[in-house]
């Protein structure tokens, strides 16, 4: 067959391509969700399962995903459609494609309202707002942005205008050029936070609360929590990275490249939670404080602390700039499915979508002020759209891709495209794929259905 190629462009090199899906997964899910969440489950034995989840279902679904986008070349609409064409099936296996676009516009909804949040912070903190805060004050400053919708508008709005810029920009000068930059940018701000928190007195016990397994302390609970975790950080159920593999170069060596991603993310989630709980614990405070670990404990810890308010602020850029670079991955294969389906430009495409979640996270923000008593299902808008994501459509997207890939595309095909040493290797994957991630995830799948609908 001949080589197929994106009407959109490719990634200049590998490492392009894994700068790229290394900034789509690397996110609010790494910085804010995984220390929370790990804080909350009681540390370390949480930690390994998560691990675990990242090696066994994590990895050999993103592997599909970068191999059918490669192959297909084509928003994960028309991969899917294209790829399953071509190995003798239904091109309604779109569906999949369908699917990953309607939850990436609802992550982005949930997801520009925190981010939002984290640029409010970013601009406190530069103005040293946050000096000496006490944990009664900082909680007030929190609840007081929650409630006050005219900011919360102004910076959701500010965040979708900076991600559909980058979009505009196409594949080479937009994502590439963006990417090229903050992800090293990233990195040097983590280990600046890196260095600062093994100064801190609380630095051991940081440690040994993210190292120290306790299995003992496991429940039921936490595995689920970890198994779909590993999901959200990876950006995997959605078509972000079908849609980021569909510009990879062909010579690329797709295993040695997702591990690198899965490593990188899994590298950063393990600092964040090196910064943050060594900070936490010098200054006494509780780990498992829930989603305001970030927003209301951290800033009264870095208030008492020394040069607290230069390395706050370096902190929530950090996470501003992680955000961003994950955001771009939410839209892109819509804006890719746009230009490709209509032929338009990407300038009205992206005002078009900019608009949809701009709108949406609007909803979403007006969960905590003017719509708090709007509910679906017994969530509030904001909850709603998280928990259909994270705990619906991404489990089920990746489901649906470990099956296609696994049991309905030529085994052929992604010998080809995955074109690794050894067969060895390839039965391994091909084993995760086919049994243990759909076995594993459909489990995950039903019984937090289940556990949350009770
Ligand atoms: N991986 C991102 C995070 O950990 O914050 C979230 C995300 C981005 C999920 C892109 C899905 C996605 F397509």
């Amino acid at each position: 067959m001949q080589e197929k190629k994106s009407i959109h462009g490719a990634w200049a090199s590998r490492w392009i391509f894994i700068l790229a899906a290394t900034g789509s997964a690397v996110g609010l899910g790494n910085i804010w969700k995984f220390p929370y969440i790990t804080g909350e489950n009681g540390g370390g034995a949480f930690v390994l399962v998560y691990l675990f989840c990242i090696l066994l279902v994590g990895v050999p679904i993103m592997m599909a995903e970068v191999l059918i986008g490669r192959r297909g070349r084509q928003s994960p609409i028309n991969a899917m459609k294209d790829v399953a064409r071509e190995s003798g099936h239904s091109g309604k296996w779109s569906f999949v494609g369908w699917m990953g676009v309607l939850a990436g516009f609802m992550i982005f909804s949930f997801y520009s309202v925190v981010a939002g949040w984290v640029l409010y912070y970013i601009a406190g903190m530069g103005v040293g707002d946050f000096i000496a805060i006490g944990s009664e004050d900082a909680g007030n400053v929190f609840n007081g942005l929650l409630a006050d919708t005219q900011t919360l508008l102004i910076w959701h709005s500010i965040f979708v205008v900076m991600v559909m810029l980058v979009i505009v920009g196409g594949v080479k000068k937009g994502l590439e050029n963006a990417v090229k930059f903050l992800m090293p940018a990233l990195f040097v701000l983590l280990l600046v936070m890196l260095g600062y928190s093994m100064q801190t007195e609380g630095f051991a016990k940081g440690w040994s609360f993210l190292f120290h397994f306790d299995v003992s302390k496991l429940k039921w609970d936490s595995v689920l929590e970890a198994l779909g975790h590993a999901f959200f950080t990876l950006s995997l159920g959605m078509g972000a990275i079908m849609a980021y593999g569909s510009y990879m170069p062909k010579k690329t060596s797709i295993g040695g490249s997702v591990i690198w991603i899965a490593i990188m993310d899994t590298l950063v989630a393990l600092i964040a939670g090196l910064v943050i709980f060594p900070i936490v614990f010098t200054n006494g405070m509780d780990p498992g404080a829930g989603p305001g670990l970030m927003f209301v404990t951290l800033p009264v810890a870095f208030g008492q602390m020394p040069g607290g308010q230069i390395f706050g602020f370096v902190f929530f850029l950090l996470v501003g700039i992680a955000a961003w670079t994950s955001a771009i991955s939410l839209m892109e294969p819509a804006a890719a499915w746009l230009v490709e389906k209509f032929g338009w430009h990407r300038i009205p495409a992206c005002t078009v979508l900019g608009v949809i979640v701009w709108a949406l996270g609007v909803a979403a923000l007006g969960s905590f002020n003017f719509m708090s008593d709007v509910t679906i299902a017994g969530f509030n808008v904001f909850d709603f759209l998280d928990f259909m994501t994270a705990n619906v459509m991404l489990p089920l997207g990746g489901l649906f891709i470990a099956i296609f890939a696994g049991w309905f595309m030529k085994r052929k095909m992604a010998e080809n495209e995955l074109a690794m040493s050894s067969p060895l290797l390839f039965n391994a994957w091909y084993i995760a794929l086919r049994f243990i991630a759909p076995v594993a995830v459909a489990t995950i799948f039903v019984i937090n259905l289940v556990e949350k609908l009770k």
